[in-house]
């Protein structure tokens, strides 16, 4: 029983009950029945604006722009992270992109500030990914991101689950539902 952990959630999906929703259910399912705690960050909600490339992180640690401030906090709270969101154009959409982007400032804390590493605590992460069409571009690029992202996060991506095809409706929804929960299992089993 892990009553006092923390797991955030980064949404990505501007429906509040889509397929990025009922996958992100199916998987927070077991983390619930164990006792954590769920925070979200609803990406289309939060409005944190993209990354101006301003410098200013570089330099002092933090950010120019304080939106951002609550998700760092929220992020080094947690013990295990989630990005649930759907593939536009092969990649997350602008609102989830935005907050990658904000990442910059770990980029550069540890690369600029010297901070090794950026941020203290460890935590393990998984995707979850929704897409209209059928195809492992997406899967690779947004993994590819989130790894990038991650490096200087002491954020590891341990799993992915995907919801493929939503484009022809619930066809794929049961096995991708049961993709979800058993990745759940699966790490949580190794916690
Ligand atoms: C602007 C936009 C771009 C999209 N681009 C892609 C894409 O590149 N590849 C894909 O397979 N599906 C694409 N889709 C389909 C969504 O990924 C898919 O419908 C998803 O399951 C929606 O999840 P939701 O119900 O949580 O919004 C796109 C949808 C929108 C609205």
């Amino acid at each position: 029983m892990a009553a006092s952990k923390k797991i955030l959630v980064l949404f990505g999906s501007p429906h509040g009950a889509g397929y990025t929703r009922q996958l992100l259910d199916s998987f927070l399912a077991p983390f619930l029945e164990q006792g954590w705690q769920v925070g979200t960050v609803d990406a289309y909600a939060a409005k944190i604006k993209p990354c101006t490339g301003c410098g200013a992180c570089g330099k002092k640690e933090g950010c120019a722009f304080p939106d951002f401030d609550p998700i760092d906090r929220a992020i080094r709270e947690s013990d295990f992270l989630v990005v649930a969101s759907p593939v536009y154009n092969d990649s997350f959409p602008a609102p989830l992109k935005a907050i990658l982007d904000r990442t910059q400032r770990y980029f550069e804390a540890r690369f600029s500030l010297n901070r090794r590493p950026p941020i203290k605590k460890h935590r393990d992460a998984a995707l979850l990914l929704t897409m209209g069409a059928e195809e492992e571009f997406p899967i690779e690029v947004t993994v590819h991101q989130l790894r990038r992202a991650f490096s200087v996060m002491n954020t590891a991506l341990v799993g992915c689950a995907v919801w493929p095809g939503t484009n022809l409706g619930d066809g794929r929804r049961r096995e991708s539902m049961e993709k979800a929960s058993a990745l759940a299992l699966d790490i949580l089993s190794k916690m």
